[in-house]
């Protein structure tokens, strides 16, 4: 599959997809510029982190940290450092997704994986900068101090072992036949669900949202969440059973949605969050749009 050149806005429909293109725009700027190490950096390994982070994912994750800002009444570009951020981690999560030890993952959008590209050690050590990036943006660059704190300990926490990492130790523990939904949720909403959580808040904390902002946009993020590592379970079990996911290994064994419930069942429960998710906003006015909008995507790419 040949590569876009540049990242497609997630949503693109209706107004927002010019406010969603210009902070996608935003995005990418800013990502390319922290990653412009100095020479003390080895070549190799800015190489590696680069063609990880600077490739045409969807940038869900600093989408919902601005948006979650821009919902809040908050100023779109204060939010980018927060924003990438996020996006790091999600990088950083998905090198080591990838690996031969966990999902043992040769592509990604269409190329290579980072360890197929560049070794075992090269492609964790990208791992690892990445995500000590993600908390020295946060650090210097969120404003003021006390919030740039908070930004750290919620991020911090999305990505430890009670959340994302957590959440890969089950998931690449359970099989098949371990599993019930409960458990499968709970692993769902650990690996992929905490750093929704955490990016809808990374988004509110920079903007000085109210304490009903902030929980009306984790109510929103805990459905999201979920339905959306849902969607991607259908998408991966459907790309499986065509055989169009080349060298991926899929999903094949491992618990997952429409291996535990079914497909038509697993579409159902999707719907059915992104409707909570959507009802969760209703205190929210129009500033909220865009946010909307993404959550429609999600449900909208099945
Ligand atoms: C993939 O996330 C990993 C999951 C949590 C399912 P995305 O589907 O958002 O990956 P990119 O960044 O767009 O490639
Ligand atoms: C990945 O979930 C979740 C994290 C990286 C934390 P998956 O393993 O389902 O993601 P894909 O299918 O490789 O994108
Ligand atoms: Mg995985
Ligand atoms: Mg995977
Ligand atoms: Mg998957």
């Amino acid at each position: 599959m040949a590569e876009p050149q540049t990242a497609a806005p997630p949503v693109a429909s209706h107004r927002v997809t010019d406010s969603l293109v210009h902070k996608q725009k935003l995005i990418e700027s800013a990502l390319d510029a922290y990653t412009q190490f100095p020479s003390e950096c080895p070549q190799v390994l800015r190489d590696a982190v680069r063609y990880s982070l600077l490739v045409p994912g969807k940038r869900l994750r600093p989408m919902l940290v601005m948006l979650a800002a821009e919902a809040c009444g908050g100023s779109v570009e204060h939010a980018v450092p927060a924003a990438c951020a996020a996006e790091m981690v999600h990088t950083y999560s998905l090198i080591l997704d990838e690996l031969p030890w966990m999902d043992d993952d040769d592509t990604r959008r269409g190329r290579p994986t980072t360890h197929k590209k560049y070794g075992d050690a090269v492609a964790i050590l990208a791992g690892d900068a990445l995500l000590a990036l993600a908390f020295e943006v946060l650090a210097r660059d969120v404003q003021p101090a006390e919030i740039a704190a908070g930004c750290c300990a919620t991020l911090a926490a999305a990505c430890g072992a009670t959340a994302l990492v957590g959440g890969q130790c089950d998931d690449v523990r359970a099989g098949i036949s371990s599993g019930s939904k409960e458990m499968l949720e709970s692993i769902h909403n650990r690996k992929t669900g905490a750093l929704f959580l955490a990016s809808l808040r990374l988004g509110a904390l920079v903007a000085g949202a109210t304490p009903e902002q902030h929980s009306a946009l984790q109510e929103f993020g805990s459905h999201l969440g979920l339905a959306f590592q849902i969607t991607d379970d259908l998408l991966d079990h459907d790309e499986d059973r065509r055989g169009t996911g080349g060298k991926r290994k899929g999903d094949r064994g491992k618990l997952t949605f429409p291996n535990l419930i079914g497909v038509d069942q697993s579409r159902r429960d999707v719907e059915q969050l992104v409707a909570s998710s959507l009802e969760a906003l209703e205190g929210f006015g129009p500033q909220a749009r865009s946010l909307r909008a993404l959550a429609r995507f999600v449900s909208d790419r099945l």
